[in-house]
């Protein structure tokens, strides 16, 4: 029978309770700032970026704990890029994730400020894996991919990308690019950190890459095609908002019918990488072909 429905929610909420164990105190002098950040933290979310680094962890061996802070530090960081990203100066939207913007609630001084802070939260929250772990190199090179596929070389480089080309023609090459950073780099992190902790090796960890930037390229085309499609109520957050950006996307580049086929064959492309790897595959086999038809 499949469980993987059933599974998924199990495993979500498990997530949701390592993530909420790392949030900051809302106490005092910073407390302004902690609860701006909590407050985006606690509004929910898929959650997809730790679930994907612990499932990877668990498929290739990797029984301990020094993955939780890693799955606190990933989301923080997913986080932070959505506050910032909804600001009005970038995408200039009010409602993520079922509830107002946090610069719709704080202000936008206290946005940025809040941020700032998960960003750097994120790195003070993935150094506490040294205590459950022998191997603090594997933690040090994992901090370091956080960082990269985060930084100027992934995330935030793409989200820079993407906004300088708003509202010009953009092709297909740089399109791309944009997807790989800024979406694409941090799933990589999350599936290549999880590779990391349980001890795979190079060829295992390359192999985990490949399949996180299929997987990073299908998620945001149906994102795209989502906020054509969806409606605020299901997606918490506003549609047709590239729309009102003037934003090239798959959608706009290729036409609904090939961001469809281009979603289910990344997907399954991401699939059949899993048949390199050790381990048992069919949660995270599932979870990728769940994302083709997600809803939200
Ligand atoms: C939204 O990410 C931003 C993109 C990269 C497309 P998610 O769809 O994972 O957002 P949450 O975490 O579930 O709110
Ligand atoms: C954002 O892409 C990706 C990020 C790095 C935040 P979008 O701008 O399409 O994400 P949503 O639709 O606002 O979640
Ligand atoms: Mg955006
Ligand atoms: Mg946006
Ligand atoms: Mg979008």
């Amino acid at each position: 029978m499949d469980n993987s429905k059933e599974l998924l929610i199990q495993y979500t909420n498990e997530v949701e309770q390592v993530i909420t164990g790392y949030l900051p105190d809302e106490e005092g002098q910073s407390k302004s700032l902690t609860a701006a950040m909590n407050y985006s933290m606690k509004a929910g979310g898929k959650r997809l970026r730790p679930l994907f680094m612990r499932e990877v962890y668990r498929m290739l061996g990797g029984r301990g704990r020094e993955v939780e802070p890693f799955m606190a530090a990933i989301e923080m960081i997913h986080t932070f890029s959505l506050v910032h990203d909804d600001l009005p100066c970038i995408d200039n939207d009010r409602l993520r994730r079922g509830r107002d913007t946090t610069w719709v609630k704080f202000g936008y001084d206290m946005a940025v400020l809040a941020g700032d802070g998960l960003y750097g939260y994120a790195f003070e929250t993935a150094a506490k894996a040294l205590a459950f772990t022998k191997d603090a190199r594997a933690v040090g090179r994992c901090m370091g991919i956080l960082a990269e596929k985060s930084g100027i070389y992934g995330m935030i480089g793409g989200e820079t990308t993407d906004v300088e080309l708003t509202g010009k023609p953009m092709t297909k090459e740089q399109l791309d690019f944009v997807y790989r950073l800024k979406t694409g780099a941090l799933l990589e992190a999350s599936m290549m950190i999880g590779a990391i902790l349980a001890g795979a090796d190079e060829k295992q960890v390359k192999t985990v890459e490949r399949i996180a930037s299929c997987v990073g390229k299908a998620f945001q085309i149906q994102d795209d095609i989502l906020d054509v499609t969806s409606s605020q109520e299901v997606l918490g957050k506003p549609v047709l908002s590239d729309e009102k950006n003037h934003k090239t996307t798959y959608v706009t580049l290729y036409g609904m019918e090939d961001a469809r086929k281009a979603v289910d064959s990344l997907s399954r492309e991401a699939v059949e990488g899993l048949e390199g790897l050790p381990g048992e595959h069919g949660f995270l086999r599932a979870l990728i072909m769940m994302l083709v038809n997600r809803e939200k």
